[in-house]
């Protein structure tokens, strides 16, 4: 057993299915009519869940590709580093600009943030 290959697993976890549950969860909480508060609040609480999450996954990747010599450029390990590094942008840019975006660039933003992080998975499997 593997606790660093086990640690990232459940962090990508996290991060990923976080992202597939949120996007289930808003519209349905708008519609059942919460309050903006209620729903900045839970983004809040989600946005600090999953910052660490993928502050783990980060660390305990570059673990795990140090230890099987995994190169980092020209793989597909390389091309997922890149992914992340533009799904990690978008996530920081979301995060300071949403008070400010309309809906559908929020709603565009948060889609292309989950495609990413599908990708990641896809590209991670193909390791
Ligand atoms: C700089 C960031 C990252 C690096 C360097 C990295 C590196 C790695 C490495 C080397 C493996 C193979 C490890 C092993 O088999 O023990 C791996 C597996 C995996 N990674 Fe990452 N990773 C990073 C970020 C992420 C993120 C953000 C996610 C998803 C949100 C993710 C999802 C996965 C998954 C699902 C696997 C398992 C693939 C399998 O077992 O077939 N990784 N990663």
């Amino acid at each position: 057993m593997n606790a660093v290959r086990w640690i990232h697993l459940l962090v990508a976890a996290i991060w990923t299915g976080g992202l597939i549950t949120l996007a289930a969860l808003v519209p349905a909480m708008r519609k059942a009519g919460a309050d903006i508060e209620v729903l900045r609040a839970a983004a809040r609480q989600f946005g600090r869940l999953s910052w660490t999450a993928m502050a783990i996954a980060v660390v305990t990747g570059l673990i795990q590709a140090n230890k099987f010599g995994y190169s980092l450029t020209g793989s597909p390990i390389g091309t997922k580093v890149q992914v992340v590094g533009v799904m990690i942008a978008l996530t920081a840019f979301h995060q300071f600009t949403a008070r400010k975006t309309s809906p559908a660039v929020r709603g565009a933003i948060q889609g292309a943030i989950l495609i990413l992080g599908i990708a990641t998975f896809w590209l991670a499997v193909a390791i």
